[in-house]
């Protein structure tokens, strides 16, 4: 299995940096913005995204050394990220994320922790602004505009059976995938690429996050209460109807009664978790993810050979190695 220590050896120390910076970008501002920080950038989360905006860069930054823009653009990813998760766990209400408590269940309050999640993004705003590059600018913004359109898709999409495979992955790509996708190329741009490489790196980014979250699809029905953080399951007692279901509702037509009348009577969620588990749903999921990971990679083919360049690669493996 690919590990994530191994995979970001040749960015360690930049991930060292960009841990203290994230807690020291929040500021001072006030006592409950200070404790969020440093309760959401301490320890935990994988710092997937900006690994993978530091790796391009050093990837695209052949003999030189990468910049301080480039760095602050790794924060900002990351910044961007937290902030949506702020939200996002009172949304779906959930208490605990990587082990520990989440945002507004620390603080006993979801209208702080909905205010905490807005000064983030305000923050990372500002920050953005300030690298001085309008078009860093516009693809950031344009993400933080398709993760709150993402979820509000996600949340008008509840329970709803004749959900496409096309609209399941259009709702990733804005949930998911833009952050990765719009980063990566950002930080080509920050290295003077061309065109090509930029749209290259777009696509990277994309194929590699469409292929995380369908991945993360698949655990919440593999995955154990211990190793997720939360109840398996979850996402389909919420409603969200993911590849594994979509595709395990071709061929269990009682899979339909079950979410259709929402999981109201006893048992009805064990059944449709039974059913999915039974059917070609997780393979057939899989291998989607598998096809994404490989097109990810196939858009790596112009960039210089380097080791930054090989961790991209292996991190198409990592992103599906978090099934076995
Ligand atoms: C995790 O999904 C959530 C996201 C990837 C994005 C959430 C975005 C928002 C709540 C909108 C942000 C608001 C503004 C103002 C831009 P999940 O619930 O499937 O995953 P989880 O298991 O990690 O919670
Ligand atoms: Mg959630």
């Amino acid at each position: 299995m690919t590990s994530v220590t191994s995979l970001f050896s040749p960015i360690e120390a930049d991930l060292r940096l960009l841990s203290q910076n994230l807690i020291d970008l929040v500021g001072t501002r006030h006592p409950i913005l200070s404790a969020a920080a440093e309760h959401l950038f301490g320890a935990g989360g994988k710092r997937l995204r900006p690994a993978i905006v530091l790796l391009i860069s050093r990837a695209t930054m052949v003999d030189q050394d990468i910049t301080l823009r480039h760095r602050r653009l790794a924060e900002i990813t990351e910044m961007i990220h937290t902030a949506s998760l702020v939200h996002d766990d009172v949304v779906d209400e959930s208490e605990m994320r990587r082990g520990v408590p989440t945002v507004h269940s620390m603080l006993g309050s979801n209208r702080i922790a909905i205010l905490a999640g807005d000064f983030l993004f305000a923050q990372s705003s500002w920050y953005l602004a300030n690298l001085d590059n309008l078009e860093v600018v516009k693809l950031l913004s344009e993400v933080i505009m398709d993760l709150a359109a993402g979820e509000i898709q996600q949340g008008l999409n509840r329970f709803d059976q004749n959900l496409l495979l096309e609209t399941y992955l259009e709702k990733s790509y804005y949930k998911t995938a833009t952050l990765f996708a719009n980063s990566a190329k950002a930080a080509g741009l920050l290295s003077d690429v061309s065109r090509e490489i930029a749209e290259h790196l777009y696509s990277y980014g994309r194929h590699i996050g469409l292929a995380y979250q369908v991945v993360d699809d698949i655990l919440d029905f593999t995955g154990s209460t211990e190793t997720l953080g939360k109840p398996v399951g979850s996402d389909l007692k919420s409603g969200n109807l993911t590849a594994p279901v979509l595709f395990a509702l071709e061929e269990k037509p009682y899979l339909r009664v079950l979410i259709e009348r929402e999981f109201a009577q006893d048992d009805d969620l064990e059944q449709a978790i039974a059913l999915i588990r039974d059917s070609r749903g997780l393979e057939r999921s899989r291998e989607l993810a598998a096809q994404h990971a490989q097109i990810a990679v196939e858009h790596l083919v112009d960039l210089p050979p380097s080791e930054c360049h090989q961790a991209l690669i292996n991190m198409a493996d990592y992103v599906l190695s978090r099934l076995s």
